[in-house]
C-alpha cells in the first residue's frame, strides 16, 4: 500500500472521506497598530479585496490583490500578518491575556506570538522558547517589526522549560508535528507513520514540562496542524490520564475530538477539543487544558 493510501485509509476509518483542498489566503490585524487606521478600507482602497473570517475577531480573507500582501508599508509597519485562518485560532481560546505571564513553547517565526501580544496589548509578559536557533532568531526579527514590546526570546528547547523558573498562567503549546497535506503538496511522499510516532513522543514530552510550568489555575492551549489522531486526541487522552489535565470546552470551529480511535475508546471528555478537517482552511485541531479541579 502506498503511503498515501495508508493515510487516506486512516482518514476513512475516522469519518473523513479524503478531497484535494484550496487553502485561502488570511490574514489578521493587529488590532494595537492597526488604532485609528481604518486598515481594511486601505488595504481595499490600494486594490486588496477583503472579506472578514465569520470564525476570527481580527481574521480576513483576501479575495483578489494586485500584489503579494507581504509587499505592503502596512505589513512592513506590522499593522497586519499573514496568518491562515485555523492556525489564528488558539490564541483566541484563553480566557483573559491582558497582564498574564504566558509561555509560548513552540514559538517560532513567532506567528502566534505576535498574536498573544496583540491580544494581551503589550501588557504581561510573553516568553517565547524554539529550540531552532535560526528559527528563534527569524522570530526576534518578526516581532520588532510588529513592535511587541512584552516579549523575551530563548533559543531553548522546551522539554527544559523549567530551567526558566517562574510558573506561567498561559501556556501555549503550538507543538512541532507531522503537518498535513492541505498546506504541503508534497506531504504524502514525505511523511511515514514513524514520522508521526516521533513527534506524538515529543509532544508528550512538552505537554509533561509544560505541566510543571503552569500555575494552579492556569490555561494550556495545545494545538498541532497535524490531522493524525496520535498527535492530537491521544496525547489529549494520555494528557487527561497521565498529567493531571482536564479539558475544556472552547467555541470555535471543527468537529468534536474523536472519542474512539481505531477502536480504542479514549476519555469522554477528549470530545472538548476541536479537530478540523481541511477545506477553505487547513487542517488543524487545538485543545484546551487546566490542571484537575480547576475550572
Ligand atoms: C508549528 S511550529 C510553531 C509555529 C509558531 N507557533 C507560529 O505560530 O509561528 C513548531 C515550532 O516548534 C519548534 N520546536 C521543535 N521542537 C521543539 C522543542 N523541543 N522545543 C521548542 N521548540 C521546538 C520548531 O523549531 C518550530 O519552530
Amino acid at each position: 500500500m502506498s503511503g498515501t493510501q495508508f493515510f487516506i485509509n486512516r482518514y476513512a476509518q475516522l469519518g473523513w472521506k479524503f478531497k484535494e483542498t484550496k487553502l485561502r489566503q488570511s490574514i489578521r490585524i493587529n488590532q494595537t497598530n492597526a488604532k485609528g487606521k481604518n486598515l481594511p478600507e486601505r488595504l481595499r482602497s490600494s486594490g486588496v479585496d477583503l472579506e472578514k473570517v465569520p470564525f476570527l475577531p481580527a481574521g480576513y480573507w483576501i479575495t483578489k490583490s494586485k500584489f503579494s500582501v507581504g509587499a505592503t508599508a502596512e505589513y512592513l509597519l506590522g499593522m497586519y500578518s499573514i496568518q491562515e485562518a485555523a492556525a489564528q485560532i488558539p490564541a483566541t481560546l484563553f480566557t483573559t491575556l491582558k497582564g498574564k505571564t504566558v509561555l509560548d513553547a513552540c514559538a517560532a517565526p513567532g506567528g502566534k506570538t505576535v498574536q498573544l501580544a496583540d491580544l494581551m496589548a503589550n501588557s504581561g509578559t510573553i516568553t517565547a522558547l524554539d529550540i531552532n536557533k535560526k528559527r528563534s532568531a527569524a522570530m526576534a526579527n518578526h516581532l520588532e517589526r510588529c513592535h511587541i514590546s512584552n516579549t523575551i526570546v530563548y533559543n531553548l528547547d522546551a522539554r527544559q522549560a523549567t530551567k526558566l523558573n517562574p510558573t506561567f498562567d498561559r501556556i501555549l503549546l503550538d507543538v512541532p508535528c507531522s503537518g498535513n497535506f492541505a498546506s504541503d503538496k508534497e506531504w504524502f511522499n514525505r511523511r511515514t507513520f514513524a514520522d508521526v510516532e516521533r513527534n506524538a513522543q515529543v509532544q508528550k514530552e512538552i505537554l509533561a514540562e509544560a505541566v510543571k510550568c503552569l500555575a494552579s489555575d492556569g490555561e494550556i492551549v495545545y494545538s498541532t496542524c497535524s490531522l493524525e489522531p496520535e498527535e492530537d486526541e491521544l496525547n489529549m487522552d494520555w494528557s487527561v490520564k497521565n498529567l493531571g489535565l482536564q479539558t475544556q470546552e472552547v467555541d470555535c470551529p471543527g468537529e468534536n475530538g474523536l472519542t474512539e480511535v481505531f477502536g480504542r475508546k479514549l476519555d469522554p471528555s477528549v470530545a472538548h477539543c476541536k479537530r478540523i478537517w481541511p477545506g477553505e482552511t487547513q487542517g488543524f485541531f487545538v485543545c484546551k487544558l487546566k490542571k484537575v479541579g480547576m475550572q
